[in-house]
């Protein structure tokens, strides 16, 4: 009997081809299981039948039961790995999930909203739905098409067509052991075209060993593919077309390289990250040049609002961007959650530009931002790092990070290049809208150009970030302070924290603390501090009076500031020193050592550094 919805923020792969089914999918689950780390299935597809092995906990679990059964030998399969949003995780809610005479499989990411109505249907037809899943569901609605007499396309156009909700669907049938049939609505789903193989898969991690050749599905669409063959079509048959594309880095971008976690590897990808970010959006003189953007200046030069909408980190980068946006620009910015921007009827109308930041380009929480922001008629700029996804192709314009694939469940290089995206945008509506001259914009466009040295510099710096790691790894709590643009990444050093070492972790802006929190500091409290660069004195000088607040009532004070600050080396009981960069640049160095601590924190605590507990990379429900 069917209780309660199971589905969530899933890695799916689909495999048609020559070589060996099973080992194909396993790949692709490897490299998507930073999508969600609850459960993992396969099933595969012959004329025989179809074989099926899922369970509870890793990939690993997975393998283990696979190595105690005799799968058959098959050239077409799919494959889950999941995150569930409702109740635990076991091996019966596990995908794949069979129809009632297991003639059809089907793999699921996203939430069916009608599946209590369609369950009772079934039920009373005398279906007995054996878990607690949505995606069973699907299942037997497309088993019952396929013994209608209808091939599994149709029948998966059919039963889409009845679905209401965001999902992604991967399924096989023992009468067609040669096809997958996938379809999308609101959730990922790429196109992996091979050579005599075809795969899908909820991102091209999924097949990147394979081909760079991709093919991205538009909204309410089915995808049937055999080894040779790729045909797309709508939810009623008609022929359509997906967008081709060329993945644009490689196999070895998305394994560890030799570091013990991708989390280490892409902290140190940052500066690369950041320069390729960077790369060709100036011209010789120093202009901007932001050819992607799809937005013309008379758009631009009409905005009279931005709203800046993101979750986490992404949503950090954002209260960074406003700092940066209405200095340079003097147009009003605000920053929103956007799991609350829609429910507040937010003031937005043809002038406003909604920026919505996502690296994976599918959180749901923004995508639904977007599309509240799009209703009312606003722009909709799109930052995002991946080539694609459907927050940037429902944008109006889109200005790609360059950032590569980001595996690591917590945000680093993304975060980074982020925050250079947004400083791209401003001084590109600053350069369209005459509000700073050529020559300003191009000495920020010069010492943008020289943060990948800067990120390197500390990135050769950090070891005793490790060892202070070390040092604390049996606090309770750790508090982050910063002001200005320092306050936003004390945030993040906060989350880093919580997400990775699973501490209490709490980010301040400096002021605030004597409104109530300075409350929470004890003789020894860790307390990290973002100091202001020395170049806006009277910000250093007030932060420098919060420090010796801290002080006086027993905080143990961890002071990030620039190399050469000696009133900060005084207040310091642990110094980080920074190189010397331009405020509003700042956020851009000083991230780089928090991300190290609750890296090195979450290893010595022996948590699992890139998949924390009950998280997973992309969050593709609301
Ligand atoms: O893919 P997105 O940038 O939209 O993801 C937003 C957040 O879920 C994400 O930044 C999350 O906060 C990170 N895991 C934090 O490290």
């Amino acid at each position: 009997m069917a209780v309660g919805r199971l589905t969530g923020v899933c890695g799916i792969v689909g495999y048609a081809g020559s070589g060996p089914a099973l080992d194909v999918v396993l790949d692709g689950l490897r490299r998507l299981e930073y999508r969600g780390y609850d459960s993992a299935g396969v099933a595969l597809s012959t004329s025989a039948g179809l074989f099926t092995c899922k369970r509870a906990g890793k990939l690993a679990a997975l393998e283990k039961a696979l190595a105690d059964e005799t799968p058959p030998e098959a050239s077409t399969g799919i494959g889950h790995t999941r995150w569930a949003t409702h109740g635990a995780p076991t091996d019966t809610n596990s995908h794949p999930h069979l129809g009632p005479a297991g003639r059809v499989a089907v793999v699921h990411n996203g939430i069916i909203e009608n599946f209590d109505g369609l369950a009772r249907r079934l039920e009373a037809d005398g279906h007995e739905l054996l878990s607690d899943t949505d995606t069973e569901v699907v299942a037997h609605l497309l088993e019952a098409e396929v013994m209608k007499g209808a091939d599994l396309t149709t029948a998966m156009q059919r039963v889409c067509r009845r679905l209401v909700g965001a999902f992604t669907l991967v399924a096989v049938s023992c009468d067609e052991p040669d096809r997958v049939v996938a379809a999308r609505r609101s959730s990922p789903l790429v196109v992996g075209v091979g050579d005599g193989e075809n795969f899908v898969a909820s991102d091209v991690a999924a097949f990147i060993d394979k081909t760079t050749d991709a093919l991205e599905l538009g909204e309410d669409q089915v995808v049937s593919i055999t080894a040779t063959t790729v045909d797309i079509t709508d939810f009623v048959g008609n022929p359509a077309t997906g967008r081709r594309f060329t993945v644009d880095w490689d196999v070895e971008a998305a394994e560890k390289a030799g570091y013990d976690y991708f989390m280490l590897k892409e902290i140190a990808e940052q500066p690369t990250a950041v320069a390729d970010t960077l790369l060709g959006r100036f011209t010789p003189e120093g202009r901007l040049r932001l050819d992607e953007l799809r937005l013309s200046d008379d758009e631009l030069r009409g905005i009279d609002k931005i709203i800046v909408v993101a979750c986490g980190t992404a949503f950090h980068a954002g209260l960074i961007a406003k700092y940066t946006i209405e200095h340079w620009t003097r147009i009003p910015c605000e920053v929103e959650l956007a799991s609350e921007f829609r429910y507040r009827d937010p003031i937005i109308d043809r002038d406003t530009m909604v920026v919505a930041i996502s690296q994976s380009g599918e959180t749901m929480d923004t995508l639904m931002a977007v599309r509240h922001a799009r209703e009312q008629r606003a722009k909709v700029l799109a930052i995002s790092n991946t080539n694609g996804s459907t927050i940037p192709r429902e944008s109006d314009a889109v200005l790609y990070t360059r950032a590569g694939p980001e595996i690591a469940v917590a945000s680093t290089k993304a975060f980074l290049t982020q925050i250079v995206a947004c400083h791209l945008i401003g001084l590109y509506l600053a350069q369209v809208r005459g509000t700073k001259y050529g020559d300003e914009i191009s000495q920020v466009v010069h010492e943008l150009e020289s943060m990948p040295a800067a990120i390197d510099t500390v990135l050769d710096t950090v070891e005793p970030v490790r060892e202070l790691a070390r040092d604390l790894r049996d606090v309770s709590s750790v508090l982050f302070l910063g002001r200005h643009v320092g306050y936003p990444v004390a945030l993040e050093g906060a989350l880093k924290l919580k997400e990775l070492a699973y501490m209490h972790a709490e980010g301040f802006a400096a002021g605030e603390l004597k409104h109530g929190p300075i409350a929470l500091i004890e003789p020894g409290t860790p307390v990290f501090v973002v100091m202001p660069s020395r170049g806006r004195g009277p910000l250093h000088d007030k932060m420098a009076n919060n420090i010796a607040e801290i002080r006086a009532r027993g905080a143990r004070t961890v002071v990030l500031a620039e190399t050469g600050d000696d009133q900060a080396r005084e207040c310091a009981d642990t110094l980080i020193e920074l190189p010397p960069v331009p405020t509003l640049l700042q956020p851009l160095v000083a991230t780089v050592p928090m991300q190290v601590f609750a890296c090195e924190m979450a290893r010595v605590r022996g948590h699992e550094v890139d998949q924390p507990r009950n998280l997973a990379k992309s969050v593709t429900v609301e």
